[in-house]
């Protein structure tokens, strides 16, 4: 059996993360849609222990949805309920190039390098990231905790493996590997040449552009990700040659002072070389 599929089906066979689902609990809930299977949305809403629902309305107690539309798995709030929710987006952004070896221009690509090989993506999240490095033509593998954002992940890999370009590429699918990326980078076969982190942040009070919108919806799901110093720690003991960390232009530098930092538009990826 294909490895994504196999993967896919532990994840959606096994209770996971207990401690982290009933966070849940009055936040989500699974919207069925009536075209898609009834019974792809009850074992959804099993896997994730949240209610399924056949319509919501504005005393529904729940902020967020999950429901199966234009043959894809979409997370929604109550405002995109008519509009038609986010799904893990995997064609090109305009003008990228998506050959091996990867480009010399954009921060992105200086950041993680001509020499670099295999990359850990170890908070994908909703993948922007992970499918530009996937579509510069990098071996990839990506960790994932949200139980939420690996169903999204798990259905968009899935839809990768049938695009055209993908296939005619005969570029490998990335591994998807649920878990804590701290605890689980012991379960990976070798050190990869670069890890990429891209935790959330706390946001700036006085913002000066509006953060995208799948990313407001990800913070007020899952919250900041209070834990990213043990996991920038935790990255550079397992990589082979560097960590490239991805920061609003705010923050202060995660690890300390970086060898090398590529700057983007509001944005900054600093880059710390193994010893
Ligand atoms: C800011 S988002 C990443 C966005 C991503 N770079 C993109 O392009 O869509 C952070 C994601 O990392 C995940 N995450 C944070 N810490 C993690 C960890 N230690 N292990 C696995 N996933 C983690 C969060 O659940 C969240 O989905």
């Amino acid at each position: 059996m294909n490895r994504n599929l196999f993967l896919l089906n532990k994840v959606r066979s096994t209770p996971l993360y207990p401690e982290i689902m009933h966070k849940y609990i009055g936040k989500l809930a699974v919207l069925h849609n009536e075209h898609a299977d009834l019974a792809l949305s009850q074992a959804l809403s099993m896997r994730l222990a949240v209610p399924l629902y056949y319509s919501v309305d504005n005393f529904t107690a729940e902020d967020f949805f999950l429901s199966w539309r234009d043959g894809c798995l979409k997370l929604l709030d109550k405002e995109l309920l008519k509009k038609g929710g986010l799904m893990v987006e995997l064609e090109p952004r305009k003008g990228e190039q998506r050959s091996w070896p990867a480009p010399k221009e954009g921060a992105l690509a200086q950041a993680i390098g001509r020499k670099t090989r295999t990359v850990v993506d170890a908070t994908t999240g909703w993948a922007q990231d992970s499918m530009h490095i996937f579509r510069m033509g990098y071996d990839l593998t990506c960790m994932e905790r949200s139980p939420v954002m690996l169903e999204l992940l798990a259905d968009a890999f899935l839809r990768l493996e049938q695009l055209d370009w993908v296939k005619s590429l005969a570029l490998p699918i990335p591994k998807l590997m649920p878990g804590n990326a701290i605890v689980i980078f012991p379960q990976l076969a070798s050190a990869p040449d670069c890890i990429y982190i891209d935790p959330m942040f706390p946001a700036k009070r006085k913002k000066s552009a509006l953060p995208k919108k799948s990313m407001l919806i990800l913070r007020d799901l899952l919250g900041d990700d209070i834990d990213k110093g043990a996991l920038f720690e935790a990255a550079l003991q397992t990589t082979a040659k560097k960590v490239v960390v991805k920061s609003p232009d705010y923050a202060e530098p995660l690890g300390g002072k970086p060898a090398q930092s590529f700057k983007s538009k509001l944005l900054r990826y600093d880059v710390y070389l193994k010893n």
